[in-house]
């Protein structure tokens, strides 16, 4: 078991760097654009004797300078994107979170399943208070079963635009990939940028009752690129003929993108900490909450630079959209002329229009969960709790003394089942497991109050009112749920990328239109399906998925779309404790909870 320590705070960012230990020199060198350099050191540094020193890092603010302008964001140790974090599979890790910042924070571990312990998995008012300026909170990471990329982030308000960073877990000793062991591995941390602070951004429209505004320009590893203004790409260096691993991490804040390298294909073998089937590709898309490990090798003509690019994909009509294009220079050994000496820029991949749906589900439906001796799955096939969820955009009447900025006047929000979730203002899971009343209600509705038909475009005014309610699904320990998302046209019909806390579950399929059980359900993969933490439901249409409820605790369910995580479109579940003993149980409450 190891310490590691994240604090939050004020001072520089040069300061910061000074904590040393070598995976922040290798930050810092990533942070000069020197993505090279970075790979050398991952490579030859030893995970094992080093991972004490991983993090030894604070949380607080730091100048930054993208497009042109700079300001101070919230970062971990200084850095954006934050450190990564290293375990082996099924490693127990403790980080210690230290808030040297000004506002609230939490950090949650996206995609870990943390065995009976919800305690420190993050959440911000489900699962515990947030950590206040000074403080500090001991987090117990649990590994298990999880392999590959993931992530960890802020999970309070919009903090996780700056906080957060790749998780990766790597085979236990002895053990090995089940591909062939690639040359060098490289991090993708897909994000968001704005030029005004998130924080004022996301108070802006909470303020109005109307649309956020877009980010000012996507990153790849922190960085705009070449395409924007006062940026210049990273140069990732490759050697012909090799095989390098691609962790990629979807740490957008509103966003699902398409990423893509010109003229060489991916293949992906990695999904949400979960093995894959082997795709190959020409691009891959990636929505805020997923990762993927990928696969790129360097077959192609070495005298030409290429681009590792990634770009928007956004259905919902009226939706505001980031509409760069963020780029890293990739660029054979040998071939290393000065970029300004050359005549003619990298190659860009190709990418479809933004709204293009086709084409995004072309790829998220074809992926599969790697099944084989070694990676035997258990999908459930009795499901004992069904529940049929919408997902919709609704609009409140105004209740302010200006007019609100939302559709006609009105004040957007989200939904699932009809309900806008309303966020305590202290831990549901404290109050579960003390038996406090009036903190929340245990009635989220197995269905819509109302049927309707849920993909036409033009829905009556009156679907667009919803409800607002604490309100959670609560269910025995064993039980084997199976939630079909059914995207709605209300308001406005696009896509959502539905996260599941403390579990992975298996996507059993996607579809267009109305959800029909009798045809649907026939489509089905009970096969391969793949094992994930976040499905991206289609606009206009549905995803089912389906999990053994064995892990207790309290978890979050929410769209990872921040605009739609603040508007309501989430709900929690709540796994009661097994009868069969402790390991069916909850693990104490440390004593240490931060207090609300
Ligand atoms: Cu990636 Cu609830 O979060
Ligand atoms: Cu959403």
């Amino acid at each position: 078991m190891d310490i590691f320590s994240i604090p939050v705070s004020t001072i520089s960012s040069e300061q910061a760097f000074s904590t040393t230990g070598r995976i922040l020199e290798e930050r810092r060198n990533a942070l000069q654009r020197d993505i090279v350099e970075a790979l050398v050191c991952i490579k030859d540094w030893d995970r094992a004797d080093q991972r004490l020193q991983d993090t030894i890092s604070p949380i607080k603010e730091a100048p930054y300078t993208r497009l042109c302008s700079t300001k101070n964001i919230l970062t971990v140790n200084g850095m954006f994107p934050g450190p990564t974090l290293r375990a082996y599979q099924g490693d127990t890790v403790f980080v210690e979170v230290h808030n040297q910042g000004t506002q609230n924070i939490t950090i949650h571990w996206h995609g870990v399943l943390q065995p009976r312990n919800p305690w420190t998995d993050g959440p911000e008012y489900i699962t515990q208070c947030p950590i206040q300026p000074g403080g500090k909170f001991n987090q117990k990471i649990i590994f298990s079963t999880e392999i590959g990329t993931l992530w960890w982030h802020a999970h309070s308000d919009w903090t996780r635009a700056t906080v957060h960073g790749a998780l990766n877990v790597y085979p236990k000793k002895g053990t090995n990939y089940p591909f062939p062991k690639p040359h060098k591995e490289v991090p993708i941390i897909l994000g968001e940028w704005w030029k005004k602070d998130v924080a004022e951004v996301l108070d802006a429209f909470l303020e109005t009752g109307g649309r956020p505004s877009p980010s000012d320009a996507l990153t790849i590893n922190g960085q705009p690129g070449d395409l924007c203004p006062c940026s210049k790409s990273d140069t990732l260096l490759v050697e012909q003929n090799k095989t390098y691993l691609l962790r990629i991490v979807g740490a957008t804040v509103n966003s699902i993108v398409h990423f893509s390298v010109a003229n060489h294909n991916l293949t992906v073998v990695g999904w949400d900490g979960r093995y894959t089937k082997p795709l190959t590709t020409e691009y891959i898309t990636i929505s805020s909450g997923q990762t993927m490990d990928v696969l790129l090798t360097t077959n192609q003509n070495s005298s030409s630079h290429y681009y590792m690019a990634a770009r928007v994909y956004s259905s919902g009509l009226g939706v505001l959209y980031v509409n760069t294009t963020t780029t890293v220079r990739l660029q054979y050994k040998g071939n290393d002329a000065v970029p300004s000496q050359r005549s003619t820029p990298p190659i860009l991949p190709y990418f479809p229009a933004f709204s293009d749906t086709k084409y995004a589900f072309n790829f998220i439906t074809k992926l599969r969960g790697l099944v084989d001796k070694d990676h035997p799955i258990k999908v459930p096939q009795n499901v004992t709790t069904r529940i049929f969820s919408t997902l919709s955009i609704n609009a409140f009447p105004c209740t302010k003394n200006t007019t609100c900025e939302g559709p006609n006047g009105t004040s957007l929000a989200a939904s699932m089942n009809n309900i806008s979730f309303v966020k305590p203002s202290t831990s549901i899971l404290e109050a579960y497991y003390n038996g406090i009343n009036g903190v929340f209600q245990t009635d989220f509705p197995e269905k819509p109050p109302l049927a309707f038909d849920f993909t036409y475009d033009l829905s009556p005014l009156a679907l667009q009112l919803s409800s607002r309610g604490t309100k959670l699904n609560v269910v025995d320990y064993g039980s084997t749920v199976e939630v079909v998302f059914q995207a709605t046209s209300v308001v406005t019909a696009l896509d959502h990328p539905i996260h599941l806390h403390g579990y992975s579950f298996y996507v059993l399929g996607y579809g267009f239109g109305n959800f029909n059980e009798t045809r649907d359900k026939l489509t089905y993969n009970l096969v391969d399906p793949p094992f994930v933490e976040t499905v991206v439901v289609p606009k206009n249409g549905w995803a089912t998925i389906r999990f053994t409820a064995d892990n207790p605790g309290v978890w979050f369910m929410h769209c990872h779309f921040d605009r739609h995580l603040v508007w309501g479109m989430e709900t929690v579940f709540i796994v009661k404790n097994g009868k069969n003993g402790p390991k069916e149980k909850m693990l104490p409450r440390p004593s240490y909870m931060p207090q609300c």
